[in-house]
């Protein structure tokens, strides 16, 4: 069997489980999508959103890149950001990075990486705004964690910068914004930082009239 056939197979063993646990099951998820979270992960194969949360289909709205990045000119990412905040009505949004990101990583580099590059210079300037701290800490495993989480803070940040949230939370209250770590050794989801809904960023950022 070819390995993709293999996932064929185990496609049609997971869903006859599911009818054989609760008959209902696809039912349900046909009729309504009513996630409460928004998902923005890094790309990893090894960080799969609603496994490490034990999370159900229908829970988690996800949205997935190299490194977790929130750039603001990315049609993608915005395109899903205003449908999970205007659409779905998401409660919170997470932005999970992880430990050993290779993203993080290789920005931390200066290999040409073709039209990565331009991808990474993203997390480049993540690194120049935190040069100080950053590059002060010895240990290049440490500095990378280092980076890993500012770069989550720093993308938490970017999502509170966007119009889309600046509206949401003046007329709802709504989302919080989460910034999370997961940490591949152990499977342990850090918490790293938070913006609660309504919270006044800098004032540079702030749109009138929403
Ligand atoms: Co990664």
């Amino acid at each position: 069997m070819k390995s993709y056939e293999k996932l064929l197979l185990e496609n049609k063993a997971w869903a006859s489980e599911k009818t054989m646990d609760d008959p209902d099951y696809f039912k349900r998820l046909v009729d309504i999508q009513s996630p409460e979270f928004l998902w923005i992960g890094c790309s990893d194969s090894r960080v799969p959103a609603n496994e490490i949360t034990g999370t159900q289909p229908g829970e988690i709205f996800v949205h997935r890149n190299i490194a977790n990045m929130v750039v603001n000119t990315d049609l993608n990412l915005l395109s899903v950001l205003q449908y999970a905040v205007e659409t779905l009505h998401v409660k919170h949004i997470i932005v999970c990075g992880h430990y050993g990101c290779g993203g993080v990583k290789a920005a931390m580099t200066n290999h040409n990486m073709g039209i990565i590059n331009k991808w990474l210079r993203n997390i480049k300037d993540v690194h120049r705004f935190h040069r100080e701290e950053v590059d002060a800490i010895e240990d290049e495993n440490q500095q990378l964690n280092r980076m890993i989480e500012l770069n989550v803070i720093e993308q938490v940040m970017n999502l509170a910068k966007t119009s889309i949230i600046q509206k949401a939370w003046k007329e709802e209250n709504r989302p919080d914004i989460h910034g999370w770590v997961y940490d591949l050794h152990d499977g342990i989801i850090k918490t790293v930082f938070e913006i609660p809904a309504q919270t006044h960023i800098d004032p540079l950022y702030e749109f009138d009239d929403l």
